[in-house]
């Protein structure tokens, strides 16, 4: 029976943890020093708090104080903090993941070095173990329409694992799957690594559109609709360029990933409270008061430095990537106009 360690027991790590449970798994689940609430309800057998949904009593729980016995002598460690928090675990945690054979990543994020250049995720942990003198196993970068309290409660989930190593990820995809957790196997990891992210971004667009219904009394789905295709080929454009395969764009991660975020979660919230005309910097407070972490948000200038100093020539044809920086950056009212420019045809 594979075993695994999941760093990480927010949403998404105890989603995984209950999927993993289904196909035979032994899962250890780590919580930081942020996680002893959410421990808590895990091991009383209550609803985890952030996914209202019970994690299996076969799940076995750690405490942030007991990395070392959450990590000794499991096959595979999966991260499932958020981005923030990856170099400090992935530091914490080096030896053991050095002695598994895979390293899983369900965090979606891009990572920024001392130096200021931005790294996909799976560069920066390489990274962060060639420092300390370390090798780590083959990554797996998991992604795609993946809400953290379905999978968690066995609903029907199709996901990707991406990896260099096509045959690792075919491994995996057959050990992990059950009837509803069902894994496309995946050699295109930087597609992946780009849409995980990029699609955040996306989706508070998208919820601006809804916002803008919410505010106007009127549907504004064809902006909607101009939204998302030009998200699309947005993210296309630019995990090509960086050596992506076309298709993961319109795949899982991209497509698939970008629809699930555009229907709810806290990036499509927030989208929706700028389109109701809350303005963008309010309703980040507003969500910092929720304890709303707005992932897209960070992304955003991340994701236009990834642009300017890795694909610079493609800058032009992201305009709602930068109309997002507009909006939530410079909080302008026009926000309204401004993606419509961004994504409605020019004059031929
Ligand atoms: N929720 C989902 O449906 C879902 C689906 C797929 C992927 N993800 C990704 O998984 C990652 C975690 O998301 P989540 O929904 O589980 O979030 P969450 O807020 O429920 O949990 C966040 C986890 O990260 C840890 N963390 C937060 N800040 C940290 C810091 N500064 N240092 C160290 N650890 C820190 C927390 O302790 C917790 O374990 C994100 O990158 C997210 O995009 C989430």
């Amino acid at each position: 029976m594979p075993s695994i360690a999941i760093l990480g027991a927010g949403a998404m790590g105890s989603g995984l943890a209950n999927a993993l449970t289904r196909a035979g798994w032994d899962v250890n689940l780590w919580g930081t020093w942020l996680d002893d609430h959410l421990i808590d309800a895990i091991e009383a057998g209550t609803p985890h708090p952030r996914i209202d949904t019970v994690i299996s009593d076969r799940v076995t729980t750690f405490r942030s104080g007991d990395l070392a016995e959450a990590l000794e002598g499991v096959d595979v460690v999966a991260l499932s903090v958020a981005s923030v928090g990856v170099p400090k675990v992935v530091e914490m945690a080096l030896d053991g993941i050095s002695k598994a054979d895979a390293l899983w990543l369900t965090t979606k994020g891009f990572l920024p070095m001392p130096d200021g250049r931005i790294q996909l995720l799976p560069d920066g942990i390489r990274r962060i173990a060639d420092e300390a003198g370390v090798t780590i196993p083959p990554i797996v970068a998991i992604a795609g329409p993946v809400k953290a309290n379905e999978c968690a409660a066995n609903e029907p989930t199709a996901t990707i694992f991406g990896c260099r190593d096509y045959d690792v990820a075919v491994k995996y995809a057959r050990e992990a799957r059950s009837d509803h957790y069902c894994i496309e196997p995946s050699n295109d990891e930087v597609g992946v690594e780009v849409c995980a992210p990029m699609k955040n971004v996306y989706a508070i667009m998208l919820g601006i559109a809804d916002g803008l219904e919410e505010k106007t009394g009127h549907p504004h789905h064809n902006l909607k609709a101009a939204t998302f295709a030009q998200a699309v080929r947005e993210m296309s454009i630019l995990s090509q360029k960086l050596g992506a395969d076309a298709a993961t764009a319109f795949g899982l991660p991209g497509v698939g990933d970008l629809e699930v975020t555009g229907l709810s979660g806290r990036n499509k919230v927030y989208g929706v409270r700028i389109g109701r005309g809350e303005g963008a910097k309010a309703a980040m407070k507003t969500m910092e008061e929720l304890e709303q972490t707005v992932e897209g948000v960070n992304a955003i200038p991340l994701a236009i430095d990834l642009v300017e100093q890795s694909a610079p020539d493609v800058k032009d044809q992201m305009p709602l990537l930068y109309a997002a920086r507009t909006i939530v950056y410079d909080d302008d009212p026009e926000f309204a106009n401004i993606v419509a420019r961004a994504v409605l045809p020019p004059m031929p």
